[in-house]
């Protein structure tokens, strides 16, 4: 179906185990330029050890991973952001007490060695208009709201120059107005020509917003595709029988 299109991840038989635990279990996929790709499951499924090792928090125990053409299974995370992996995390705030604008910069400067400290200020109030914080500029971070943070968390990740975006659940803990945002939000970063893979539960988001839906069940891949074909495969529709989260409309 993407024939011809430029690879930007490629995962290749990706495997994590803890001790006797397959928490990720021969996990394949290819998420292509410009693509909005989900990674959906039941609680339990894999999902964040999945984007653990994409991010190079954790090695896989086998397999292979591919940045736009460059194998990357063993590389640091330092080396990943520079080759263009950005990621946002849900709850990891590192730098509470510095000023918000502060925090993004820190951002830009570690993306981007090199980058002098009034370049990386001017980038980080840029990315702050961006994602609707410039008022917040000098706030301290631990007075933001939820809503704020992750667009601070965005923001921060964006402003190591990614061409592809990372992110973990940011919508959790929305009120549905501020989900809707933050969906116009992750839309305007693919617009701006950054491929995003993101892990969420809410089933409307996913619907909304992801070109390709990658479902996990017991670390496997179970099905991917469209969000209707993912939601109608019988093995998807089994692995949400009975789980708190449904697979909802
Ligand atoms: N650091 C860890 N040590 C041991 N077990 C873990 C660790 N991280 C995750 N697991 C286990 O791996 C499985 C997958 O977890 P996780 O990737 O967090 O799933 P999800 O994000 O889909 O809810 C779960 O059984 C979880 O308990
Ligand atoms: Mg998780």
């Amino acid at each position: 179906m993407s024939a011809g299109l430029e690879v930007v991840l490629r995962a290749e038989r990706l495997s994590k185990s803890f001790g006797g635990l397959k928490a990720v279990q021969n996990v394949s996929f290819t998420h292509y330029a410009g693509e909005i790709l989900a990674v959906i499951g039941p609680n339990g499924a894999g999902k964040t050890t999945l984007l653990n090792l994409l991010s190079g928090v954790y090695r896989p125990s086998s397999g292979r991973l591919e940045l736009l053409g460059q194998d990357i299974t063993h590389a640091p995370m330092e080396r990943r952001c520079h080759a263009g992996l950005g990621r946002a995390f849900q709850v990891v705030r590192p730098f509470p007490e510095m000023t918000v604008l502060e925090n993004v910069t820190v951002g830009a400067l570690f993306g981007m060695p090199g980058t002098r400290l009034p370049e990386a200020r001017e980038r980080a109030y840029d990315l702050l208009e961006r994602t609707g914080l410039a008022d917040q500029a000098d706030r301290a971070a631990h007075e933001l709201t939820l809503l704020q943070d992750k667009r601070m968390e965005v923001a921060r990740a964006l402003a190591t120059h990614p061409r592809v975006l990372l992110l973990d659940e940011v919508m959790a803990g929305l009120r549905p107005g501020e989900a809707a945002e933050a969906v116009e939000l992750v839309r305007s970063v693919r617009d701006g020509g950054i491929s995003v893979l993101f892990i969420e539960h809410i089933m409307p988001v996913v619907r909304d917003l992801a070109d390709r839906v990658v479902v996990m069940d017991g670390g496997e891949v179970i099905a991917t595709g469209s969000y209707r074909e993912v939601t109608a495969h019988p093995q998807v529709v089994t692995a949400y029988l009975g789980t708190e989260e449904g697979l909802g409309a």
